[in-house]
Parts: structure tokens; sequence; C-alpha cells
């Protein structure tokens, strides 16, 4: 057979299979060596030129070459068709309507907020918002924190410089409220505090808390545990049960933290409650007439409660979240299933 005609057959042979090539990687690479391989079909070709009567070989290598550029044009032509191809997957349809945008949900922190805001604004009580960075004195010293008390400590308190702080609780918003208003007043006041703790499961270098404040005539340590009883039912269900222990703030005399039942266990003992059947969830306690002092009210006249209660960890106990980070990560697969 002629180098003619053996270049004839390859040329069919090579387009038949070009026609049946499967869009495949590992076969179109098969295809390529078999037909344009340094071992190849052409290649092989091209090695019996040696063979050839001399006269005829230029004929013959002009014959050769045109196959060898013919394979190669169309090999490139079909996988760049097929690569096409495989973009044009990859857009989709474009006359298609777009998909619609995820639709983000609110915070659960925003959400408990948003909670904990309703229930005391039907109690009349209004919101207000005091600095995240304020003064040594709101922060601490007109709520008769003295200079040398603990909680002053480098280990909790960030400063800013000398005499300002982060604030390490809502309770200096209970301060600017008093020295810019006359009683009676009723707020509270949610916003983010920071203390400067070792970040685990349980504590952040910053976090939340929304301070209550109601300052009257005749305001009694029973108002303040209705009002407390009334919020934990309208959180955690009208079945669960408070009981409040005797603590110590500077600024509230006397002064308690409020437990509610364990919503997990029903009070029959989990992890959770440490197997106590209680969750502490607040402080609270009669404002102190130290405080009073420091913004000019008249403590024979005027008497009041304050409570304040963080707000990641209402969330945790009402959403059952185990690791507070959780809150700060801004993680879709965590915060989507609030959504
Ligand atoms: N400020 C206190 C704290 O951060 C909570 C508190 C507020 C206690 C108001 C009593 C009254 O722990």
């Amino acid at each position: 057979m002629s180098i003619a005609d053996r270049a004839k057959d390859i040329r069919e042979q090579f387009l038949q299979e070009l026609k049946e090539l499967p869009h495949d990687a590992h076969q179109i690479k098969l295809f390529k060596d078999k037909f344009l391989g340094r071992k190849g079909l052409v290649a092989d070709l091209f090695s019996s030129l040696k063979d050839v009567a001399p006269e005829e070989r230029p004929n013959a290598g002009k014959v050769l070459n045109e196959l060898r550029q013919f394979a190669t044009d169309k090999f490139e032509e079909k996988t760049s068709e097929a690569h096409n191809q495989d973009s044009k997957m990859n857009i989709g349809d474009p006359s298609l309507p777009e998909d619609p945008y995820l639709i983000g949900g609110i915070h659960p922190l925003t959400h408990t907020l948003n909670e904990i805001n309703s229930i005391f604004t039907k109690l009349g009580f209004s919101t207000v918002y005091g600095p995240e960075v304020d003064t040594d004195f709101f922060n601490f010293e007109a709520l008769n924190i003295p200079k040398h008390h603990p909680a002053r400590d480098m280990q909790d308190t960030f400063y800013v410089k000398e005499g300002i702080v982060l604030r390490t609780h809502t309770s200096n918003t209970q301060i600017h409220t008093m020295l810019k208003n006359d009683p009676p007043v009723k707020i509270i006041a949610p916003g983010r505090v920071f203390r400067n703790e070792d970040i685990s499961v349980r504590s952040y270098c910053l976090f939340h808390q929304v301070e209550g404040l109601y300052v009257d005539k005749n305001v009694s340590f029973a108002d303040l545990k209705g009002v407390l009883n009334h919020f934990a039912r309208e959180m955690f269900g009208q079945n669960v049960k408070t009981r409040f222990r005797p603590s110590f703030f500077p600024f509230t005399e006397p002064s308690a933290e409020m437990d509610v039942s364990c919503i997990f266990c029903d009070q029959k003992g989990c992890n959770i409650c440490k197997y106590e059947g209680w969750l502490e969830i607040l402080g609270c306690g009669m404002v102190d007439p130290e405080v009073y002092k420091s913004v000019n009210y008249n403590s024979e006249e005027w008497s009041g409660y304050a409570f304040g209660m963080g707000i990641e960890r209402i969330a945790m106990l009402k959403y059952g979240v185990k690791d507070i980070r959780l809150f700060y990560e801004g993680d879709v697969r965590f915060l989507g299933q609030f959504a």
C-alpha cells in the first residue's frame, strides 16, 4: 500500500473516531496519543518515509505533512469546541431569571434583645443608650465602686487611657440617665460591654447586657420581684419558677441574683444546670443611697431598683447554644438556623 493510500485510511479512521470521541479527558488523551503522539499512527507513517523511493519522497512527505496538519487542526477544533460547551454549561442558561438572593435573618442576639425590649416596653420602661467608652466616674466611681475595688483591676477592665475605660457593664447608663433627668425614671439600657477575660465557651472579651432602672416614690423590693417574675415568665414560659438569692453589688443594697428553674430538665437535674435545677440569669437590687448621692437625688424622697442581665446568657439558655463565641463568628451555618 502506498504512503498516500495509508494516509488516506488514517485520515478516515481519524475522522470517524473524532466524531465519536466521548467528552472525557482520559479518552481525549488516548485519542491524541493514538493519532498524533510521538509513537502514534501519523508518526509511524512518517518513519516509513525512509522506505519510499527517493524520487517519490518529496510528494509523500507533503502528503504526510498535510495529514498531520489536518489532524492537528481538527483535533484542536473539536477539543476547544468541547471546552466551549463546558463553559457554556457552567454559565447556565443566561436567559433564565437570576437565582433569588439569599435572604438574611435577624441575629439571635438582636432577636433576644427585641424580646427583652418588648417585655419591658409594655411595662412602661423606655429604652436609652449609654456610651461604650466612658470615664472612670460613670463606670465605677458614681456607682460606689471605690478606687481599689477588685472590679477595676487591669485584669477585668480595658483602659483606653488613664481614667477612660471600655465600660464593663451597662450600669454606667444609670448614672448618665439620672444626671440628665429628675426622678421618676423608668428605663432599660441595652448595649455592648467589655471585659478583659480569657476567651472560652462561656466568656468573651465583649458581650451584651440590658440594664434596668426604676426610681420613683415608694418603690419596693416587692415591685422589683414582681417585674422580674413577670419578665421570666414572658421570656421562658408561664411555668418557669424563680428564686432570689442574696448577693452583693456596690451600687445596690440589698442585692440579689435571680435564678430561673432549669428549662432544660424541668429541675430533674442536667449538666446545663449542673444538677442544681436552677439557672442564674441576672443581678439586681435596690439602688444604694450612695448612688443617689452621686447624681444628686434625695434618697429620703426617692427609692428605686436596678437590674442587669447578660443577653448572650439568656440567648444561650433560650436556644440551647453551648459556645458563646458562635454569636460573634458570623458563620451562616449557625446564624441561618435563626433566620
Ligand atoms: N452591673 C452588674 C453586672 O454587670 C449587674 C447589675 C446591674 C446588678 C444592676 C445589680 C443592679 O454584673
